[in-house]
């Protein structure tokens, strides 16, 4: 028996100021769709806002329903409007924030798991990674250079 060991490299910024302009600009698109979210549910709001390629951004927010599991992420939503949108077109960047409408959320919120596969696909698809910036409503901001690092061993198409 061998053990393997798998490392993810994070950067943390500080706060909004540390950012790139490119990122903090993308991040406050990230808030806006946070404030569209539909979450009478939860209560707690999510915005993804992704920059492509072609230089547009498309955005997202969680879209819950009376029948809990029918109900979408953010980051999904997003993902696949862009896909939808722009087939085809690069996806360089995504800015996440949370939000709850019952206490402050200051740590970083991480994509869900189901979020992390749909977003594998497109960066599988497009061979190139997507950098992942994400947080709360405050406080620190994640980096992640690409989807892999939040999701190892990745199940894609080239397992079928
Ligand atoms: N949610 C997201 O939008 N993204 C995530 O990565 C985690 C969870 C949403 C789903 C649901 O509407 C609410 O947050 C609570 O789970």
């Amino acid at each position: 028996m061998k053990s393997l060991k798998i490392t993810s490299h994070l950067e943390v910024y500080d706060s909004l100021d540390e950012l790139p302009r490119e990122v903090s600009v993308l991040m406050q698109e990230a808030f806006e769709a946070r404030d569209n979210a539909y979450a009478p549910y939860s209560e707690f709001n999510v915005g993804a806002a992704i920059l492509l390629e072609n230089d547009e951004v498309v955005t997202g927010s969680n879209q819950e329903n009376a029948s809990y599991p029918s109900g979408l992420c953010a980051e999904r939503t997003a993902f696949f409007y862009a896909g939808s949108k722009y087939p085809g077109v690069k996806m360089k960047k995504v800015a996440i924030s949370a939000k709850s409408l019952k206490h402050i959320v200051a740590a970083p919120i991480s994509p869900c798991g189901a979020c992390r596969q749909v977003m594998a696909e497109y960066e599988v698809n497009q061979d190139a990674a997507i950098e992942l910036y994400f947080m709360g409503e405050t406080g620190k901001i994640l980096k992640a250079k690409s989807v892999r690092d939040l999701l190892p061993l990745i199940f894609d198409r080239n397992s079928l």
